[in-house]
């Protein structure tokens, strides 16, 4: 049996990590019918579309993504591929394991981190409803839904439930945002009364990116609006040795795309020395989502054996090796 699945490279560094992440799942003997959809600035450019229609088609018919990043242009320009394509596929969940490798040198590696995020996908400040009221008057308008918060909320608790997690904490700014974050700690709250046999706490935002650094062992299940999601995962991606190790995933009701929390890092593309570790751990994700369960562990466990070595590691982690000369390691592994 062979899975069909939508391969979307991105672009920066998107091909190099994409290219080393299909090289790692084929190298675990799963068939995957790789469908190749190109989405990139030049792409959006030629078709006028941010969100053109070859990419959706491919995705409604496979209705699994692998996805490289794609660039979005700062304060001008056509509007986030990404948010558009979180939103027409109503991928609400955005999933972030985020945990330490053996052998990453970070300032926490006495800790165990082992925290997963769940950031809500469609809307709050990624509305893109943003005015000019009267010259130098803009606003930008955050919308919380019942829906949208609830839905989250029952994810990241089933999740927590499922998984033998101990503590879901919801992040807020309530204090200030009280209609708006008030209603999405309502939903957190009725949904946490349905798990009695999970401990739940919230804490406001600036006082969780504190906690954050200074003990991040305390973390377990994190549930953000999407604003605090996306900055608290970045944040997060620091503790265990930055972008290049974290792996995402958006899941929708009938669609999932996995992806890396990072960007196609311009400063870095084209130069094979990307780490392609946050890609392949998506493709992980992607596996366990195929329930490919074996193939998942065993990939996992060949990235943990090359980390462990120490042999291997990309610049980014205080290595030398290529995107390549990391993958190569992988495959071999397995
Ligand atoms: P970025 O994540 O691309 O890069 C931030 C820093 O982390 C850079 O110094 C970069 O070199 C480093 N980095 C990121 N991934 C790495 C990897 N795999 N290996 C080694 N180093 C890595 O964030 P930035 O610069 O803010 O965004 C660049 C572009 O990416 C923007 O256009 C942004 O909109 C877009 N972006 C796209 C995303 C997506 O497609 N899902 C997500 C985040 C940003």
């Amino acid at each position: 049996m062979s899975y069909p699945v939508t391969l979307i490279p991105g672009d920066g560094i998107g091909p190099e990590v994409s290219k080393a992440a299909r090289r790692a799942v084929d190298a675990t003997g799963v068939k995957i019918n790789w469908e190749i959809a190109e989405l990139n600035p030049e792409v959006i450019r030629s078709t006028g579309q941010s969100l053109p229609p070859h990419v959706i088609d491919s995705l409604e018919k496979t209705c699994v993504g692998l996805k490289g990043p794609v660039t979005t242009p700062i304060g001008e320009g056509y509007t986030s591929v990404n948010v558009a394509l979180r939103k027409r596929l109503d991928l609400f969940a955005n999933v972030r394991p985020v945990r330490s490798l053996p052998g990453v040198v970070t300032r926490f590696q006495d800790v165990k981190i082992d925290m997963v995020i769940f950031r809500e996908n469609t809307e709050d400040l990624y509305s893109g409803l943003e005015h000019e009221v009267v010259k130098d008057v803009v606003t930008s308008l955050k919308v919380i839904t019942r829906v949208a918060s609830s839905r989250i909320a029952e994810y990241a608790f089933k999740f927590a439930a499922d998984a033998g997690r101990k503590k879901v904490t919801a992040i807020h700014k309530a204090n200030i945002m009280k209609l708006a974050d008030g209603l999405f700690l309502r939903c957190a709250r009725e949904v946490a009364a349905k798990y009695p046999q999970i401990e739940y706490k919230e804490l406001i935002v600036d006082n969780a990116a504190m906690q954050l650094v200074i003990r991040p062992e305390q973390f377990d299940v994190l549930l953000l609006p999407n604003l605090y999601g996306d900055i608290v995962s970045d944040l997060a991606a620091g503790l265990v040795g930055g972008l290049g190790i974290v792996p995402g995933a958006n899941m929708g009701e009938n669609h999932a795309v996995f992806e890396a929390v990072h960007g196609s890092a311009p400063d870095i593309a084209g130069k094979g020395i990307a780490n392609p570790t946050a890609m392949i751990l998506s493709s992980v994700l992607m596996l366990i989502h195929l329930k490919e369960l074996s193939a998942a562990m065993r990939l996992q466990a060949a990235v943990e054996t090359v980390y462990a070595n120490q042999k291997h590691l990309t610049r980014d982690l205080g290595g030398t090796a290529s995107t390549e000369e990391f993958t190569d390691a992988v495959v071999a592994q397995l």
